[in-house]
């Protein structure tokens, strides 16, 4: 008896040592793999080759360490200097569109280990005021990096701004376009809960959407309504198209990135020339929200604010189809321009 009591003992043992290991081992190999990311780039050979002195990086770590600090402002001259840290304009822009998970798109994408983002909208290309400032100013706005990284700014509002193409044109003809939307009337919905949200904080009253969205007169779709123009991307793009070959542009799925992330990104990837570094491992549903989250490393994970992810007001389903029947022909020459179909109604 006493004999099969401690042959149990032992079997719980060394069960319990096995799961032990097996987990330290699990650990060891996760954060190994992150480790393994660096060295990467140059990207295409097109920034040139490392130079031996550099400091080998551990991108997400990193991401999270030393480049944070030196955001925060916290890095001294000598620091910069030692890095090699550099101020760079950016090789990509994600030019819009509002509502289209511009933020996500952002946060995501720097994910990876050669991807450096801008945190603040900047607005230099559809603010006079800033605009006047020069391109100088401009980049010191941007974040320190490695010469081999790629520095990214968004600023939705460039899509829908009438010389913001002439402007980054000038800056650089060459530069990378992201534009990511979504169904557009829901586009203009999440459009519209944005203002009312910023409205009710203030306790202002505000319209009604259907009320904005159509036109009291005509009952047709009012395309006075910001919200509404701003959701016929084939007009706003063809503005983009007198500077920049279509090539230049990647489309991307904001549905998508909110139900399937990973694709999406491993398109843009592919579309930066960057060497495919970000998955699944960095990204994982957060139930609570209701949306993906982000992980850097074993410690470090994050979810967007709150703002993103709002809940939406209920709108009357014949104003819902109005908007779908008026938003279907752009919808199908943005598809023949862009050459990504999409399901939209
Ligand atoms: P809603 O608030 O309408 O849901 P932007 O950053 O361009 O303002 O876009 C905001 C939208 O990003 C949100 O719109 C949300 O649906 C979408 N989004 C996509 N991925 C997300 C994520 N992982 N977390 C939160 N919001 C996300």
């Amino acid at each position: 008896m006493l004999f099969k009591q401690q042959a149990l003992l032992r079997q719980k043992l060394f069960v319990l040592g096995s799961l032990a290991i097996g987990s330290l081992l699990y650990l060891v190999a996760r954060v190994g793999s992150l480790d393994r990311l660096q060295p990467l780039c140059p990207i295409d050979g097109r920034f040139g080759p490392r130079s031996q002195d550099e400091i080998p990086l551990r991108a997400l770590q990193f991401k999270r360490g030393l480049l944070h600090e030196f955001r925060k402002g916290n890095a001294t001259k000598e620091q910069i200097r030692l890095h090699n840290l550099v101020q760079q304009l950016p090789k990509a822009i994600i030019i819009g569109v509002r509502k289209g998970g511009t933020r996500a798109l952002l946060e995501m994408l720097n994910l990876h280990p050669a991807v450096v983002k801008a945190s603040q909208e900047i607005h230099f290309f559809d603010n006079d005021e800033n605009y006047a400032k020069g391109t100088e100013w401009y980049r010191k706005k941007m974040p320190f990096s490695y010469p081999h990284q790629i520095t990214i700014e968004k600023s939705p509002a460039y899509f829908i701004t009438e010389e913001v193409p002439e402007r980054i044109y000038k800056m650089n003809s060459s530069i990378k376009l992201l534009i990511i939307v979504r169904e557009p009337t829901t586009r203009a919905i999440s459009d519209y809960t944005q203002v009312l949200e910023g409205k009710e904080r203030k306790n202002k009253t505000y319209y009604k959407f259907e009320k904005l969205a159509i036109d009291p007169n005509t009952c047709e779709v009012n395309t006075k309504y910001k919200a509404v123009r701003t959701s016929i991307y084939t007009k706003h793009l063809e503005r983009w198209l007198k500077y920049f070959p279509i090539e230049q542009f990647h489309i991307v799925d904001g549905d998508r990135l909110i139900t399937e992330p990973l694709p999406e990104l491993q398109l843009v990837e592919k579309f930066l020339n960057l060497p495919p570094r970000i998955s699944q491992y960095n990204l994982y549903f957060n139930a609570t929200r209701g949306f993906y989250c982000l992980r850097f490393n074993i410690v470090f994970n994050k979810c967007l604010a709150g703002s993103k992810g709002r809940i939406h007001p209920e709108v009357d389903t014949s104003v819902i189809t109005k908007l779908r029947k008026f938003f279907h022909p752009f919808n199908q020459k943005f598809y023949q321009i862009t050459g990504r179909t999409f399901n939209w109604p």
